[in-house]
């Protein structure tokens, strides 16, 4: 054979499809991104009841209770283990090491456990040179600590923003977004920057989800508390601050209120019920933070009170937003949901039970940024009580009801 025709017949054909099996895996690799966190993410994470305070013992235990208490099966699928999970030096190549008091037989192990009750695992590191509790960080490690990450098999990376003096944060979530990329496994990537830097008008592309405040806290449901250098905030002060971001937030990119704080603290039923309720109108991540084997019945049904999820995972991914303060200073909440249906949120934030007495025939409910509305001012619908799962009327009627103070009354309006 010629050289010519052998190039010809069968170098070049060769290389061609070697260079086609390429693009084709790397599309599948990409699609498998694109589809990450179409909904928010549903999970736990160790950070809000145990902080450094975590082991091998306490994850296993965590997810077999996730599995055995339903909330697997609700929908909370990530176990996020978060910050303390190391040992406070890297190895003398560089790598991280899992510290070998709490995690005796190493991260895989605890990984492998997790997978195997049907869960995923979230890891958590930060973008500066340690992490907020002084373990060492990611900065100048990006591309090994993903290998490592992809390897052992990790599925979430919470990525946070301590230490990270002169970074510019744009370029250091971006960094470590390509080096997951490049290590192949589909890993969601959630940004822990507090807000700081404004990520929803960059991130959509870099992650799945971004921290729009900072931490949450469960000492007080209407404050902020201020800690010195810096500020904690309940659940009704992180809502106000994430409330006008609703543009932001779709399939895939979230804005992230933090953790729930649901089963914390000293909230009283109707307070967790209406943060829970509440960030399901924001299509917030939800993830749980407290205690499961302390967990009380109450909580527990909250935490998995099906239709209230719904709303959350509706597809759509559209995020709720105030519409209106009623007489009595209840906060109007709408989310369009898919099939035309609306949920509506009546938020007694006051320290006095509300009398509530809502005129229909007077309302559009609209979201412009999305181009929804439903006239209610000619056609009446059927609405529903979402944490009662019956009937409530029709909006025919003007609403009345009575809200206790710090609950909520949590309806879905639904369009034929
Ligand atoms: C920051 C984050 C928290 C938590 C801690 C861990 O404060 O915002 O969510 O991850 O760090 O140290």
């Amino acid at each position: 054979m010629h050289q010519n025709s052998w190039y010809n017949s069968v170098l070049l054909p060769a290389i061609l499809l070697l260079l086609l099996f390429g693009i084709l895996i790397n599309t599948v690799k990409a699609q498998k991104f694109k589809e990450l966190a179409l909904t928010p993410p549903m999970g736990w994470n160790s950070w809000n009841t145990f902080q450094t305070h975590i082991s091998e013992d306490l994850i296993k235990k965590t997810a077999d209770k996730l599995v055995s208490s339903g909330m697997r099966d609700a929908g909370y699928t990530y176990l996020v283990l978060d910050d303390g999970w190391m040992s406070m030096q890297r190895d003398s190549l560089g790598y991280l090491v899992p510290d070998p008091v709490k995690f005796p037989h190493g991260i895989k192990a605890v990984i492998d456990y997790v997978h195997s009750k049907g869960l995923k695992f979230g890891l958590y590191n930060c973008a500066g040179t340690l992490t907020c509790a002084g373990y060492p960080g990611t900065r100048g490690h990006e591309y090994q600590d993903a290998r490592r990450y992809a390897e052992w098999g990790i599925d979430y990376l919470k990525f946070d923003w301590c230490s990270s003096d002169g970074l510019n944060a744009q370029e250091a979530y971006t960094t470590m977004s390509k080096a997951i990329k490049k290590a192949g496994r589909p890993i969601v990537f959630s940004l822990c920057e507090w807000g700081s830097s404004q990520p929803w008008n960059w991130a959509t592309n870099v992650g799945q989800l971004w921290r729009t405040t900072g931490d949450i806290t469960a000492e007080c449901w209407d404050c902020i508390v201020d800690k010195g250098s810096y500020s904690q905030y309940s659940p009704m002060t992180i809502m106000d601050k994430q409330e006008a971001l609703y543009p932001f937030a779709g399939p895939g990119h979230w804005n992230d209120p933090d953790m729930l704080e649901v089963g914390n603290g000293h909230f009283t039923e109707g307070e967790n019920r209406a943060h829970f309720s509440m960030w399901a109108m924001m299509a917030a991540p939800l993830m749980a933070g407290n205690d499961l084997s302390r967990m009380t019945p109450t909580t527990l049904a909250i935490l998995t009170n099906k239709n209230v999820i719904a709303i959350d995972q509706d597809s759509l991914g559209i995020q709720g937003h105030r519409k209106e303060w009623t007489a009595d200073s209840v906060e109007v909440w709408i989310k369009p949901l898919k099939n035309n249906q609306w949920a509506v949120a009546f938020l007694n934030r006051g320290s006095k039970t509300a009398q509530l007495q809502y005129t229909w025939s007077e309302k559009v409910l609209r979201d412009s940024v999305h181009h929804l509305q439903l006239d209610l001012r000619n056609s009446h619908y059927q609405i529903r009580d979402v944490w009662q799962d019956k009937p409530l009327g029709s909006t025919n009627q003007p609403l009345k009801t009575v809200i206790p103070a710090h609950d909520i009354l949590l309806i879905k309006i639904l369009a034929p």
